[in-house]
């Protein structure tokens, strides 16, 4: 064997493999990533193996596309740093090995280039619960130096993959999928909005053409900030394929120190499922912390009363909510300042006196007695120019004075202290003299400019809110879902998904969001009988069952519910918290549906025992008999015991006699994963849901 002077590093569980190498001291590169590698496999031959040819039309060595692709080494791509001298000259450092650190579940790798002064430090861990790796890169300068781009370690995908499913969106429509062929050049997104933002969720799943929910494999990758990030999926010219993260594009000052946020990864041999659950569980065992359970049934007043609040009306609705169901009451948007519309009092966190004249204590002692929780709505980062603080502060706006305005607002500049002490203190004032278990944190526009400084001090206040404040949750929630990632999630426990309360639109959102969000921190909320955003009217029966397929709340005029509406609402809430013990720690399994006007998902509890299963028809099927619906991850040995929860609901039209429409059935997981249930027929916009318990 050809005797190379290779160092190699292994992270692998039963699940995956990445094995890493480092030729001649230099940066390490992924020799193989993929199914996990029998034991005793020789990653030094691994990394003689990987070694590939050299011919006409070439340089004479194939660069690395190392955990950082270099300048230095001729890479004929994007490289993962782009970094200037305080000058602005052009550097290309050449990175060697220094030193190593093993951790419990990782490594840090330390790369330097002497003559440049400058230094690079990989860390790299794999969480066996979870299955994901977290890889970080950090800069280290001795002179101040400008970093254009740093990428986090990058990945190569393998050239039989073929295909990336990326995500954009928009208000009312988030984590909208594209599957596209991946094809010689980059594929880039830079994010400029300075948030993580509806059009930019920041994943990517490269697989097979034929890779689908429930087989095939799948890379999957998640960069979690939530300061906007650049993306590239590059195919070289020479074939190979090579993913990069990292902050937007010159999103960071000159200075010393750089770092990206954690790319989080995984290799998937069970389609989007296998890397989803992984991401899912993630999110809600790792990165998100201190989230109370049960999680309470929200109500949240935005859609009922917007900025008129009226106490008397406002405490009649927590009645009403408590009534059906509700354990958190949120107050939204309106109860500050003077704010009657959407153009004033941004920056003024005091509570309303013309609304409020005893402050908010009577409504919060209405709701307490109810034996609900009171939540309050902020959106610290913003100001308005009609607004006190604006007055005494112009110069705390971030961006120049004539930018255009988002919402008719501004944006507090969140690098300042000034800045962030004296928003600290305002909302330290409001929590600590009222009884406020839950924050409702908005985020309305996006940045004039994008400053990862900004993030970073928006970051910081709710870190020391949170120290401060720890019995007190927190939402994400940007317009909807303009500010989900894992950065945001590891201070807060619960993300408003999306401002439609259409459930239509709602179930495409939540099923595409699976890919990466929790059932537990996904917020869906029942909302208006005719949806405010989108014009549609629907039944309460879909409405509420989508709410019940993640962390369910209302968001109604609850006056506006019929005797019916009513008493279908209490018994799908009833039916969420006899059961959300195991179904907020469930798999959210997406279902391979052969009918596209069907989506379909399965959530399996942790121990396998028990499932239930929401198939919601969204519009009218082109064929008129319902195709079996295929379930996924059971026990094909096992036999399950299958009933139809809302049978009641089959509509006369449905004259024929599907066994489940009148009886419950017993069959093996191999029945319910190769053929599928048969259901009823039913109407477009309906929903039907099974529950499933093994036997
Ligand atoms: C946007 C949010 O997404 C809504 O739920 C609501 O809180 C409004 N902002 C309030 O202005």
């Amino acid at each position: 064997m050809i005797n190379l002077p290779v160092k190699t590093w292994h992270l692998g569980d039963p699940h995956q493999s990445l094995v890493l190498a480092s030729f001649d001291n230099r940066l390490p590169e992924a020799v193989y990533w993929g199914p996990a590698l029998p034991t005793g496999e020789s990653h030094k031959t691994l990394s003689a193996a990987s070694l590939m040819d050299v011919t006409g039309g070439m340089v004479d060595e194939n660069a690395a596309i190392s955990l950082c692709p270099e300048a230095s080494q001729t890479f004929p791509g994007q490289t993962g740093l782009t970094v200037r001298s305080r000058d602005g000259n052009p550097l290309a450092p050449a990175f060697r090995y220094e030193s190593e650190a093993a951790s419990e579940h990782g490594l840090t790798l330390v790369f330097a280039d002497k003559a440049l002064d400058l230094t690079l430090v990989l860390d790299l861990t794999l969480t066996p619960e979870t299955s994901l790796l977290k890889l970080q890169t950090r800069l280290e300068s001795a002179d101040i130096v400008q970093v254009d781009w740093l990428a986090a370690p990058v990945l190569p995908v393998p050239a039989h993959t073929g295909e990336m499913i990326e995500f954009s969106g928009r208000w009312c429509a988030e984590f909208l999928t594209r599957r596209l062929p991946f094809a010689p050049g980059a594929r880039l997104r830079d994010n400029r909005s300075g948030r993580t933002d509806h059009a930019h969720f920041p994943g990517l799943i490269v697989c097979t053409p034929g890779t689908s929910n429930t087989q095939g494999e799948a890379f999957a990758f998640h960069y979690g900030w939530s300061g906007g990030h650049r993306m590239v999926a590059e195919e070289l010219a020479d074939g190979r394929r090579q993913v990069q993260f990292g902050h937007a594009g010159g999103s960071q000052a000159a200075g010393r120190h750089f770092v990206t946020a954690p790319l989080y990864a995984t290799y998937s041999a069970g389609g989007f499922n296998g890397a989803a659950i992984r991401f899912q569980r993630h999110v809600r065992d790792a990165i998100v912390q201190d989230m109370r359970t049960p999680r309470p049934v929200h109500y949240n007043c935005w859609e009922a009363v917007y900025f008129d609040h009226k106490l008397d009306e406002l405490k009649a609705i927590a009645t009403h909510a408590a009534g059906l169901g509700a354990e958190r009451f949120v107050l939204d948007d309106g109860w500050f300042g003077l704010r009657d519309d959407d153009t004033s009092s941004l920056g003024d966190w005091i509570i309303d006196g013309r609304k409020y004249p005893d402050g908010l204590t009577p409504l919060i002692d209405h709701v307490k007695a109810l034996g609900l929780e009171f939540g309050l709505w902020f959106e610290p980062e913003m100001i308005n120019e009609d607004s006190n603080l604006y007055r005494a502060h112009p110069d705390w706006v971030l961006g120049p004075s004539d930018q255009t305005r988002g919402r008719q607002q501004l944006v507090l500049d969140m690098a300042r202290e000034d800045v962030r002490t004296h928003l600290h203190d305002q909302i330290a004032a409001i929590l600590r003299d009222n009884d406020i278990g839950y924050i409702k944190w908005d985020h309305n526009r996006v940045l004039p400019l994008v400053d990862a400084a900004q993030t970073e001090g928006v970051y910081q206040l709710i870190d020391r809110l949170r120290a401060d404040f720890p019995q007190v949750e927190i939402e994400s929630c940007a317009s909807g879902g303009g500010r989900i990632d894992f950065g945001i999630l590891e201070r807060t426990q619960r993300v408003w998904l999306s401002d439609s309360n259409d459930a239509l639109e709602r179930q495409r959102i939540q099923h595409d969001a699976a890919l990466f969000l929790p059932a537990a921190v996904t917020g869906s909320h029942v909302g208006p009988r005719r949806c405010h955003t989108s014009g549609r009217t629907l039944d309460i029966r879909i409405r509420a069952w989508t709410a019940a397929q993640r962390h369910m709340g209302f968001e109604m005029d609850p006056s506006e519910l019929t005797e019916e509406e009513t008493d279908v609402l209490r018994e799908v809430t009833s039916w969420w918290k006899s059961n959300r013990d195991w179904m907020m720690r469930a798999d959210i399994l997406r279902l391979d549906s052969s009918d596209p006007a069907v989506i379909a998902e399965q959530q399996l509890a942790e121990n396998g025992d028990r499932f239930a299963v929401f198939a919601a028809l969204i519009r009218a099927s082109d064929q008129i008999l319902p195709h079996p619906v295929r379930l996924t991850g059971l026990d094909p040995a096992s036999l399950y015991k299958v009933s139809l929860a809302n049978r009641d609901q089959a509509p006369r039209l449905s004259r024929g006699s599907p066994f489940l429409k009148t009886e419950d059935l017993e069959v093996s997981g191999q029945y319910l994963m190769s053929h599928g249930l048969t259901l009823p027929w039913r109407f477009p916009d309906t929903i039907w849901v099974l529950e499933g318990q093994r036997l």
